[in-house]
């Protein structure tokens, strides 16, 4: 039908599968040692399949709130990959143990119950969509960051979309996910101490490709820590390229009533980061680096 609105040609902020009401529990089918970081596997067996950049608030069904009551609320977390299977929808979900709520995320083993509310907040757009002429997409991705450009690397691979891809980390302690997340996909990488590929910071890669003729036309997408994002935002900034920054906040609710994830704009007034994001066009902000955001 003419004129029909689809996800596809919504705007930025309607670009987004909804969620089904209230969370469900959903079994663990999967866990495993992934360097420094740990991936887990969830079959969903009502939630509909996710869009690149969406996240999920996941608790753990037991041993919630083990530590002094900690952690009490869901924690939120980046979808890596989701897949059709027996039964439902398999999630994956890349973690780093940095508190209460990871380390027990990253504890829960196959047939354990996590309680599930998503996919939740605003989609990566594809390059077309940021800028007509832009055929292709950059990815840029630090460290945990890395995780909601594995599905996008896929969901624009499905579509045909040439992908170059960038990933940098701190140290092996704090890396992880490549292989398993990025299989048969040529990615550059970078690390702070040397351990892998480039020595020094993912956003030395992106500075030699955007110096390229290319570079204009290409779309980059990046998800990582608010340093590594701010300098990505001020590189496309200075050379006039689309970019779509996946940011976070402290996130209570993850639906909008809170406000505890509001993100200052660049005109003025704020944005509630889980239902206007977490995917944001970086010409919507001055600056990358909210606070409380990073660890
Ligand atoms: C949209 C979104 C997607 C995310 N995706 C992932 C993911 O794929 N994998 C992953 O491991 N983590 C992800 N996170 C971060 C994750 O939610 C936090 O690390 C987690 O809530 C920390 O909980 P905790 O109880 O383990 O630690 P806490 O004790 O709550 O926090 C430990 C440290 O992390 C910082 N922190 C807490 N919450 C956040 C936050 N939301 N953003 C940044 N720093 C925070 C705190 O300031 C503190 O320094 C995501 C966050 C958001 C908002
Ligand atoms: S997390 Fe509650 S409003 Fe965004």
């Amino acid at each position: 039908m003419t004129g029909q609105r689809t996800r596809e040609n919504a705007p930025p902020s309607e670009r987004r599968v909804t969620a089904p009401p209230g969370r469900r529990a959903c079994e663990v089918i999967e866990s495993r040692k992934a360097g420094g970081y740990r991936i887990f596997s969830a079959l969903d067996p009502s939630g509909p399949q996710p869009s690149a950049g969406q996240f999920y608030m996941l608790a753990a069904a037991d041993g919630w709130g083990q530590r002094d009551g900690r952690p009490y609320l869901p924690r939120a977390f980046s979808v890596a990959g989701a897949s059709a299977a027996e039964g439902g929808t398999r999630l994956d979900f890349l973690v780093e143990d940095v508190g209460p709520g990871t380390e027990r995320l990253a504890g829960l083993r196959a047939a354990e119950q996590l309680w599930v509310t998503g996919p939740l907040g605003r989609t990566f757009s594809t390059p077309g969509q940021l800028a007509p002429a832009a055929p292709g997409a950059i990815l840029v991705g630090g460290g945990i960051g890395i995780a909601p450009l594995a599905i996008l690397r896929r969901q624009l691979g499905e579509r045909g979309i040439p992908v170059r891809i960038l990933l940098g980390f701190r140290d092996r302690a704090h890396s992880g996910g490549v292989d398993e997340l990025f299989d048969c996909s040529e990615v550059r990488l970078a690390s702070e101490d040397g351990h892998v590929g480039h020595r020094g910071y993912v956003t030395d890669l992106l500075g030699v490709l955007l110096e390229g003729d290319e570079a204009p036309t290409a779309a980059v997408y990046a998800c990582g820590p608010p340093g590594m994002l701010e300098a990505v935002r001020a590189m496309c900034a200075r050379g006039g390229i689309v970019a779509e920054l996946a940011m976070e906040a402290p996130m209570a609710c993850g639906f909008g009533a809170c406000f505890g994830c509001a993100v200052p704009l660049a005109g003025g007034g704020f944005m509630r980061l889980c239902v206007d994001g977490p995917v944001v066009n970086a010409a919507e902000i001055d600056t990358a680096l909210v606070a409380g955001s990073g660890h």
